[in-house]
């Protein structure tokens, strides 16, 4: 089975999640949550914006696995922030998802998007809700998504829970080390979404070179950097075989040289979003 994490409230989480976000809703979503519960992932990460959460609580209920076993985890939609507005949006998260408790609810990004002019008030606001959601047990752990040092700074005012989780896009090229340098001194454990650079790193030839030593393919490789460099990767991917591929890393190490190797690379790619000026 799959190693796990221990959150600072003491919640474990399997240090290999499966991502869902670009993961079409109805038949493409059931299938390969379908393939992932099958190939062994017994986390896996959704978010209301990506529109499948129906299709993954689906999959997940006619796999007949323990709930206990489970540890799923959804995200706010930005426009959906404010107290009252992030009680009902969870209630109908949890609707779709079928579940009576969530292991990890996040506020998905930081940033004042289209609707707000403060995002300190509306962020501090929503964690109270979020706040609320974890004291009442119906959330096991709570975060934060794409929230810089200043975003994590600003919460903290009047945060009575640290987040527990941050999770920010994170793969060779782009290891955002302010922000995991902070999550480290802050206990906050650091996910990595899109950590195949959202498939842009699979052709790189120092990857390529470094997989093919290990007889590991370049997505092998990334997965298992994030795991040596203390994050917990999200990959994505609707394809059976890529699938158990990206769980299939924890039979190889690779040496502190690769490691320090992949740690230099330089930027070549990524979703290209940025948490201070999204406008969703
Ligand atoms: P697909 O979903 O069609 O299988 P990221 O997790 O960084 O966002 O990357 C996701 C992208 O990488 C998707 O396009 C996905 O394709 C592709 N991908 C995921 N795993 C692999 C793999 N093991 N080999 C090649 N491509 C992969």
């Amino acid at each position: 089975s799959i190693p796990t994490y221990t959150l600072s409230n003491g919640v474990t989480i399997p240090q290999i999640g499966f991502g869902t976000w670009q993961t079409p809703d109805g038949d493409t979503a059931i299938s390969s949550v379908k393939a992932a519960l099958e190939a062994g992932y017994r986390h896996i990460d959704t978010a209301a914006a990506y529109g499948n959460e129906a299709s993954i609580g689906q999959a997940i209920a006619d796999s007949g696995i323990d709930r206990s076993e489970l540890f799923i985890t959804t995200k706010l939609w930005n426009t959906q922030r404010g107290y009252d507005t992030t009680l009902k949006a969870f209630d109908e998260s949890m609707g779709k998802l079928g579940l009576d408790y969530l292991d990890l609810y996040l506020i998905h990004w930081p940033s004042n998007g289209k609707q707000f002019s403060d995002w300190q008030t509306i962020n501090a606001e929503t964690w109270r809700a979020f706040e609320k959601l974890y004291n009442d047990g119906r959330i096991k752990a709570i975060g934060v998504s794409n929230f810089l040092p200043h975003h994590l700074d600003a919460l903290a005012k009047t945060a009575t829970v640290t987040p527990m989780v941050n999770q920010i896009e994170y793969h060779p090229g782009f290891m955002q080390t302010e922000t995991v340098d902070y999550c480290n001194d802050h206990n906050i454990l650091v996910q990595a979404w899109s950590p195949l650079g959202t498939g842009k790193m699979l052709t790189d030839e120092t990857l390529t070179g470094i997989a093919a030593n290990y007889g590991k393919s370049v997505a092998q490789v990334c997965i298992r950097w994030c795991l040596q460099t203390g994050t917990l990767p999200l990959p994505k991917s609707v394809t059976p075989h890529r699938i158990r591929e990206n769980l299939d890393v924890l039979d190889f190490t690779l040496t502190d040289a690769d490691v320090q190797t992949i740690n230099q690379l330089p930027y070549i790619g990524g979703s290209g979003l940025n948490p201070d000026t999204v406008s969703f």
